[in-house]
């Protein structure tokens, strides 16, 4: 297979979260629900304090930034940065809903962050940074946009044997067709799952690493099709793959998800385990 360039997988980054963005907007409550405890883990490792100036790496929909703007009040600000204009249009229009007018949304890529020195007093991130063709690279951006003293808080996925809620379909689809094995250095959902690889990256770009643990928790969904249903409208990385199949190993797919899925049924709903990565680290003083 072909290696794509850094600028081919940012293209294709921008395209598939671009393409999922409706998605996002209409399970935005149901993943509110099930993971804003994320976002206020990411608040606390940064420790976000009234009047500071954050950034958000691969914001989204909105998250953590939204909560890191309440957090840091009107005398602060929060910009979240993403490739994906469609997702920061619903991140922006959330922001208005709430109120928060100490957030700004804009284009761009984390690789290159379009900011001075030192313009930072936290860098937090959810589910972004295993997505970077050059993830030393973006640390060293983060290093460099962080004012001395500042944190470092990101989330990442933790392996998949403890992530059913992400490997179920991964697993089934891998059953139909054969997926080439795992490049561990390549971009993808769990690039970063290994203890230790992100506070290496990070302390190699200058930052002290200060935490990297695992928290496991559950996405609740009413049924096993609803997680199927969830699937298609928002996972694009889980998307790409379930398009290389025929039209017969995808609903066949389908079946063997829901089927999956069901196992997890825990009194009326479908409790999927999750396990992220919560990583920390500082800007020496
Ligand atoms: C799984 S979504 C997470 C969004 C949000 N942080 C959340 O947790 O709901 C990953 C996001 O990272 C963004 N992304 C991927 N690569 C990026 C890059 N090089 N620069 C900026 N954003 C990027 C995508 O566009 C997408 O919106």
């Amino acid at each position: 297979m072909t290696q794509q360039s850094s600028e081919q997988i940012i293209e294709a980054q921008r395209q598939d979260w671009n393409r999922v963005a409706g998605g996002w907007e209409k399970w935005d409550r149901f993943f509110d629900e099930n993971m804003t405890f994320l976002n206020h883990r990411l608040v606390a490792d940064a420790r976000l304090r009234t009047g500071q100036h954050v950034l958000d790496l691969g914001s989204g929909t909105g998250y953590p930034a939204l909560l890191a703007a309440q957090a840091v009040g009107p005398q602060g600000s929060v910009i979240g940065i993403d490739l994906a204009e469609a997702m920061l249009t619903a991140a922006g229009r959330k922001a208005k809903t709430l109120g928060l007018t100490n957030v700004t949304f804009r284009t761009g890529d984390v690789t290159t962050l379009p900011f001075g020195a030192g313009s930072f007093d936290a860098v937090i991130s959810r589910f972004c940074l295993m997505f970077l063709p050059e993830i030393p690279k973006a640390l060293g951006e983060i290093t460099r946009v962080l004012k001395p003293g500042g944190y470092l808080a990101a989330a990442v996925w933790a392996s998949p044997d403890k992530n059913p809620y992400l490997r179920i379909s991964i697993d089934v689809i891998k059953q139909l067709i054969e997926l080439p094995p795992p490049d561990p250095e390549a971009p993808g959902i769990f690039r970063l799952a290994k203890p230790g690889d992100l506070p290496a990256i990070a302390q190699q770009a200058g930052l002290l690493p200060l935490a990297d643990e695992e928290v496991t928790a559950e996405v609740v969904f009413l049924s096993a099709r609803d997680y199927y249903t969830s699937l298609m409208d928002l996972a694009a990385p889980i998307q790409n793959l379930l398009a290389t199949l025929s039209a017969s190993q995808k609903s066949e797919a389908e079946h063997r998800i829901i089927q999956a899925a069901g196992s997890y049924q825990r009194g009326a709903g479908i409790a999927l385990p999750m396990t992220v990565r919560f990583v920390t680290a500082r800007k020496p003083i």
